[in-house]
């Protein structure tokens, strides 16, 4: 994984820095806070952060002239100003200084944790790939049906590198749904680990013929115990490298394995059906990553198997869960049930039918791509413009 940088916070609200710490743990490892600019200046020239952000929300004096001089000694370093209000003058004067970007304050949703993500991943070099995990405790909830399809539709969307990774490592599922022979294995990857380089990766993961990769483990039981959590998340983190999305199709478990790829996840697609055992399992495993200390935001709840007459609806599970449904995909076994038979994905076995643009739809709200932009749009879109 990338290694965590430092920043400074120039504010006097306690609360404020608060919020930015518990969003940016995830990236930024240190960090100091400074009430004033006088004091701000030396920390930054004696510890050259990384990063540094500027409480205007009570007041602006100094700051522009403060971002022009940090950014002419030392241009490598992130600004970002947190403003009351949307101020066009003072946003434009501030980009002109050179602030890598801007947030209003209160913070809504993960923009800011997003944005710093990816500028710090941009000055790094490539940017590392998004992991968007799809989780339920229990089994038989769809969690292979919906990441196997996310990362179809996904790679449709946005035309990146995406990786299907199976985390099931005693038995694979993926090769069975999509009618695939041997693969490429994670026991393959850690034997190959010391040599892998980008050339060897992409020789060895299997491709669907959509575009999208694999990296699933044999249809045969094996034994998973011989891959460490250490072994895993050095795995990762070269995936993470070579990919733009990752989709985990994780197993029904709260191993050190599972939690330390749900931690390193930028979002957790926490699976529930429309009954009440299913909705209890998925209040606990909600209530746990509240536990471990994960934003919320990052954690999302997906409805899979919507039936309109089921027996609960949105707003019992927003009770239960205190969040919002972030997406609900309806139930249609026979659909599904054909797909998987065709070893087809959703998309392959229907393009417009009404689950797989669901999925689709989800793909929209997880990459903030839309499919109405031709892809060479919505590649730049996606890199360039959108926080
Ligand atoms: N939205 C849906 N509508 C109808 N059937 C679905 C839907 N999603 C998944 N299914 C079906 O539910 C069954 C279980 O799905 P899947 O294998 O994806 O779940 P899982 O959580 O990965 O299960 P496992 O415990 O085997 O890992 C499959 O038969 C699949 O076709
Ligand atoms: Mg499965």
């Amino acid at each position: 994984m990338r290694k965590k940088t430092s920043a400074i916070i120039i504010s006097k609200n306690r609360r404020l820095c608060q919020d930015i710490t518990s969003r940016l743990a995830p990236v930024i490892g240190d960090f100091e806070v400074q009430e004033d600019i006088a004091a701000a200046y030396s920390y930054i020239k004696e510890n050259q952060p990384e990063t540094v952000f500027f409480d205007m929300t009570k007041s602006r004096q100094g700051f522009l002239k403060f971002t022009a001089r940090i950014k002419k000694s030392m241009p490598g370093t992130r600004i970002f100003f947190i403003c009351p209000q949307k101020d066009p003058d003072l946003i434009l004067a501030g980009f002109r200084a050179g602030i890598a970007d801007f947030f209003l304050y209160p913070f809504n949703g993960s923009g800011i944790s997003e944005s710093v993500r990816r500028s710090l991943a941009v000055s790094a070099g490539r940017p590392e790939a998004e992991i968007f995990t799809v989780f339920s405790l229990k089994g038989g909830t769809g969690v292979t049906t919906i990441a196997m399809n996310l990362a179809h539709q996904i790679r449709e969307l946005t035309t990146d590198r995406v990786l299907l990774l199976d985390l099931n490592l005693f038995i694979g599922d993926v090769c069975s749904y999509l009618n695939l022979g041997t693969s490429y294995s994670p026991y393959d990857f850690i034997q190959d680990i010391d040599r892998m380089d980008t050339e060897l990766l992409f020789s060895s993961l299997l491709c669907h013929q959509d575009g999208f990769h694999i990296l699933t483990t044999p249809e045969e039981i094996s034994d998973s115990d011989s891959i460490s959590p250490e072994m895993l998340m050095q795995m990762l983190s070269i995936l993470k490298q070579n990919f733009d999305y990752i989709i985990v199709d994780s197993p029904h478990d709260f191993s050190d394995r599972t939690l330390k790829v749900c931690t390193a996840s930028d979002r957790i697609l926490v699976l529930v059906q429309q009954n009440i055992p299913s909705a209890k399992t998925g209040q606990k495993v909600i209530e746990f990553f509240r536990e471990l200390g994960f934003d919320d935001n990052k954690v999302n709840m997906v409805i899979n198997r919507y039936l309109k007459t089921g027996e609960m609806e949105d707003n019992d599970f927003e009770n239960i869960f205190r969040k919002p449904v972030f997406f609900r995909v309806d139930n249609n076994y026979p659909f599904a049930a054909k797909a998987a038979a065709r070893g087809m994905t959703l998309g392959q076995a229907g393009k417009h039918h009404k689950i797989t643009v669901q999925i689709r739809h989800m793909a929209e709200k997880l990459t903030g791509i839309s499919s109405r932009e031709p892809a060479g749009l919505r590649r730049f879109l996606q890199r360039r413009l959108i926080p």
